[in-house]
């Protein structure tokens, strides 16, 4: 099996180094590749998805991605962000898992990560005007409310639909769409939620969730509320999922420019995220498993500042590789 890497950028190269180590002390046979992504690719080759990136990851069985950006390209012709919306439709990981745990809340928020404002038409019109438009067909409304039914049928069993139907063209599609799958699933409870209320609820009562499906850019929103209520974002991964091909494996944070190069970034979310490749990308359920229960015991003993502690990066990641050294597999 082989799994490319794509460090990124700011903290990327730092935390990845973490992610790696807990990875191949739990999967050495898995063949390592790294390629060049983000700004770091646009500053060697002028192009943020190289095609030989591009090439491998489409070979690849897993992509494990570290955040990408950087304040030099945030207003830039061509930006790190863009060959990530790329990497992704190539892909076609439409289904983007952001699970957010603490006490009294287990929630996983079902984002819906290749259609709606980040990939319909834009630009300037003659007169000045600059639009971006939302679009979404109905098969893509399917297979992302069938995804979110299949996983809430897993766990809990509650779904919650979230849209702006009450003002949305899109929003009253994703509603009618969301009911017609909803026949095929009777033993899951639908409720259907506009996304101010959501938020609302998650900020409040985050315990009352189960799970939350919803289109690509309330789902980036709401992850972070998500993330901040349950721990902060160095706590938060991300699987983003096709059908059959391979999945990229990021965390929901980014390049955190501000603490770049500091050693003190929470390598949690990357871990993390390493867990969920494994169990996404690899079908390796234990290992998965056992490396989640490490990264909680490290975080207990361990605590790096943005949680209040003082550990730093590498230290977390030494924690983590001493809880796996002890938990059975
Ligand atoms: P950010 O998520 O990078 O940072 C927000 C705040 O959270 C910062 O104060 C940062 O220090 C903190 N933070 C984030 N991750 C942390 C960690 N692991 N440990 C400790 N603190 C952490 O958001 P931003 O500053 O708005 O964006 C910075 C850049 O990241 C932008 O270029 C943006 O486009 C990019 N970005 C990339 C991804 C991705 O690659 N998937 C995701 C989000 C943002
Ligand atoms: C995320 C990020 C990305 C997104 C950016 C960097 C394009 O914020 O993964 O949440 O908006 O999808
Ligand atoms: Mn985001």
């Amino acid at each position: 099996m082989k799994v490319v890497v794509l460090r990124g950028d700011g903290i990327g190269p730092e935390i990845t180094t973490q992610a790696l180590r807990a990875l191949t002390a739990l999967a050495p046979d898995v063949e390592i590749e790294e390629h060049l992504f983000g700004a770091r690719a646009i500053r060697a080759t002028r192009t943020p998805l190289p095609d030989e990136t591009l090439a491998a990851c489409l070979a690849a069985d897993a992509v494990l991605k570290g955040p990408i950006g950087a304040p030099e390209y945030d207003a830039a012709d061509v930006r790190p962000e863009q060959g990530l919306l790329r990497l992704r439709a190539e892909l076609g990981v439409y289904a983007n898992l952001r699970p957010a745990r603490a006490d009294g809340i287990d929630l996983l928020i079902v984002r819906e990560l290749v259609g709606g404002l980040y990939y319909g038409a834009r630009g300037v019109r003659d007169d000045g005007t600059v639009f971006d438009t939302c679009e979404y067909t109905p098969a893509q409304v399917e297979r992302i409310t069938r995804r979110g039914f299949e996983l809430a049928r897993a766990r809990g069993g509650r779904l919650t639909s979230v849209d702006k139907a009450n003002v949305l063209e899109t929003s009253r599609l994703w509603r009618r769409v969301t009911r017609e799958v909803a026949a095929d699933y009777p033993d899951v409870s639908l409720e259907d939620m506009l996304v101010d209320n959501a938020a609302m609820q998650l900020a409040t009562t985050p315990g009352r969730f189960d799970v939350i499906v919803t289109e690509n850019m309330f789902g980036d929103i709401l992850s972070d509320l998500a993330a901040a209520v349950t721990g902060g974002l160095g706590l938060a991964p991300s699987a983003s999922l096709s059908d059959d091909g391979p999945g990229i494996f990021e965390p929901v944070h980014g390049s955190a420019p501000d603490i770049a190069g500091q050693g003190i970034a929470n390598p949690a979310a990357m871990i993390l995220t390493a867990a969920l490749l494994l169990e996404h990308g690899l079908g390796r359920r234990l290992e998965a498993a056992a490396l989640d229960a490490a990264v909680q015991h490290a975080l207990e003993q361990t605590p790096t500042r943005d949680l209040g502690g003082e550990a730093s990066t590498e230290e977390l990641g030494d924690a983590v590789l001493e809880a796996l050294a002890e938990v059975p597999i």
